[in-house]
C-alpha cells in the first residue's frame, strides 16, 4: 500500500520545490523557511489547544504532529527538515523521522525550540518565512511575503498524483466511517452515539478530523454547521443529515450524505431528486467549467426540483431571479479541498493575485475559479427548511407563490445535503467519494 505513495512522493517534492523556486525568483528572496507551529494555550491555563499543522509545513512531508519543527529550503539544495524531539518526560514525543520521504531530506534533530536558530541561513532578511507570528525564534519572524504566498496558493489548487492518492484513502476512511454512521441511525442511535461509531470506524480522534463531524436527526439537518450531539435519541429518528470527513497525511476529504426513515418516503422521493442533481454537477467538473457559472447552473436545477416536487408554483428562472432558490439552498456549491478542508485562493485570478469576483446575489460561495485537471473541489448541493429564512422568504412577494403547507409539511426533516469530493482530469472527472463508496461495499 505505502508502495504507490513512496513511488509518487519524489515527483511530488520535485513539483513543490519548482514552486518553491518560482515563487523565491518573484519575491526576490533567497530561502523558504517554515515553522510546523507552535502549541497555542488557553486563557490563564497550562492546557494547550489541539496543534493544528501550519499547511505549508505539512505539503512537504507527511508530518502532523512536529510543534517546534522547521523546514529550510534554498533552491538547488535538498530540503533540510529541522525536527524538535524535546527531552520530556511529561509527553510523548514525537517518534524519529521515517518513511520513504526521509532519504529526500537532509535531517537536524534539536532537543530545544530555540535550537533551530543553528540550522537557518545567516541572514534573516533573505529568507521568505512562512507561518503563524508566535513561531519566531531569535530574530525569524514570519514575514508571509504576499509574492509568495500567491504563488503558493495559486498552484497548491492543482494536486499532484501523490496528493490525489493521499485524497483517495482519506476518502476510503471517511466512507467506511459514513458506513457505520448509516448503520448506527438505522439502529436508533442518539447524535452522540453515530457520531461515537463514525470515529470508532474511522479509527480517528476529533482532533485528528479535518473539521467537526455534523451529525443531525430530524429539524437539526436545516442548522448547516449543527454540531450539538444530542445525548439521547429522538423518539422518532426520520431523517439523518452527516457532515463528515477524515484525514490522511495531512490531506482531508469532505463528506456529506442524508438519508430517510422507512417511514419517510416523500423525504427519500426529494433526497433521491437532489442526489441525482448532485451527480450531474459532478458529472460537470471538468476541465474548462467556470466553477461560479456551475452554482448559478446549481440553483436553477435545484428550483426545478423544489417545484416538481410541489413547493413552489413560479419557474426555476423566477424562483432562482427572485431568490427564492436561495431561501432553501444558502450556501455554495462547494469549495477546493485539499491541505484544508477548505482549502486557500479560491477565488485568485492567477499566481500573481487578484479577484475573480462571486456572482451577484451569491455571497456564500467560496470558489470562483475556473476548472483545470488536478483541482480538487467538493460539488455539496441541498435543500434546507430552515426557518429563519423560510420566514424572510414569507415576508416577500414571491412567497406567494410558495405551498407553506407543503414546505411546513417537510420541516421535521431538516434538510438535504449530499456532498462528493471529484477531481478534474483532462477527460472524464474522477469523483473520489463515490469510488470510496463503491469499494467499502
Ligand atoms: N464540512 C464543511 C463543508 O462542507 O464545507
Ligand atoms: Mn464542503
Ligand atoms: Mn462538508
Amino acid at each position: 500500500m505505502t508502495e504507490t505513495l513512496a513511488a509518487l512522493y519524489p515527483a511530488h517534492l520535485a513539483t513543490l520545490r519548482a514552486r518553491a523556486d518560482a515563487a523565491l525568483a518573484r519575491s526576490g528572496h533567497e530561502h523558504l523557511l517554515v515553522p510546523a507551529g507552535v502549541a497555542h494555550y488557553q486563557f490563564l491555563d497550562d492546557r494547550p489547544y489541539p496543534f493544528a499543522v501550519n499547511p505549508h509545513f505539512k505539503a512537504w512531508l507527511p508530518v502532523t504532529d512536529a510543534p517546534g519543527s522547521w523546514l529550510v529550503y534554498t533552491p538547488g539544495r535538498k530540503p533540510k527538515l529541522v525536527f524538535l524531539q524535546p527531552r520530556d518526560y511529561w509527553h510523548v514525543v514525537p517518534q524519529a523521522p521515517a518513511g520513504y520521504w526521509v532519504e529526500h531530506f537532509e535531517i537536524a534533530i534539536i532537543r530545544e525550540p530555540r535550537e533551530a536558530r543553528a540550522h537557518f541561513p545567516a541572514d534573516a532578511a533573505r529568507c521568505a518565512i512562512l507561518g503563524e507570528d508566535n513561531a519566531a525564534v531569535d530574530g525569524y519572524a514570519p514575514n508571509n511575503p504576499p509574492a509568495v504566498l500567491d504563488h503558493l496558493h495559486y498552484h497548491r489548487a492543482y494536486k499532484t498524483p501523490y496528493e490525489l492518492e493521499a485524497m483517495r484513502r482519506a476518502s476510503a476512511i471517511g466512507a467506511r466511517a459514513h458506513r457505520a454512521a448509516e448503520q448506527a441511525f438505522r439502529a436508533g442511535e442518539s447524535e452522540y452515539g453515530i457520531h461515537m461509531a463514525y470515529l470508532h470506524a474511522a479509527a480517528q480522534t476529533e482532533n485528528e478530523l479535518p473539521y467537526s463531524n455534523i451529525i443531525g436527526l430530524n429539524a437539526h439537518g436545516a442548522v448547516l454547521h449543527y454540531t450539538d450531539l444530542e445525548r439521547t435519541p429522538p423518539a422518532q429518528a426520520l431523517s439523518f443529515l452527516i457532515d463528515a470527513g477524515a484525514s490522511f497525511h495531512g490531506y482531508a476529504c469532505d463528506i456529506t450524505r442524508t438519508y430517510a426513515a422507512p417511514a419517510a418516503a416523500e423525504f427519500q422521493a426529494l433526497i433521491d431528486a437532489v442526489d441525482a442533481a448532485q451527480r450531474g454537477f459532478c458529472a460537470r467538473v471538468r476541465a474548462g467549467q467556470d466553477y461560479a457559472t456551475l452554482h448559478v447552473h446549481a440553483h436553477h436545477v435545484l428550483a426545478s426540483v423544489l417545484k416538481e416536487h410541489g413547493f413552489i408554483r413560479m419557474s426555476a428562472e423566477s424562483a432562482v431571479e427572485s431568490g427564492v432558490s436561495s431561501a432553501f439552498f444558502p450556501h455554495g456549491l462547494g469549495h477546493g479541498i485539499g491541505l484544508q478542508v477548505h482549502e486557500v485562493a479560491g477565488f485568485q485570478r492567477s499566481e500573481t493575485g487578484g479577484t475573480i469576483p462571486k456572482p451577484p446575489g451569491h455571497p456564500y460561495l467560496r470558489l470562483t475559479r475556473p476548472l483545470a485537471p488536478g483541482m480538487v473541489v467538493t460539488i455539496e448541493p441541498g435543500l434546507y427548511f430552515i426557518p429563519m429564512l423560510l420566514d424572510e422568504l414569507k415576508a416577500k412577494p414571491a412567497g406567494r407563490d410558495v405551498d407553506w403547507a407543503k414546505v411546513d409539511a417537510f420541516r421535521k426533516y431538516g434538510g438535504i445535503r449530499i456532498e462528493d469530493d471529484v477531481v478534474c482530469t483532462e477527460g472524464a472527472p474522477e469523483n473520489l467519494t463515490r469510488d470510496a463508496f463503491a469499494a467499502a461495499a
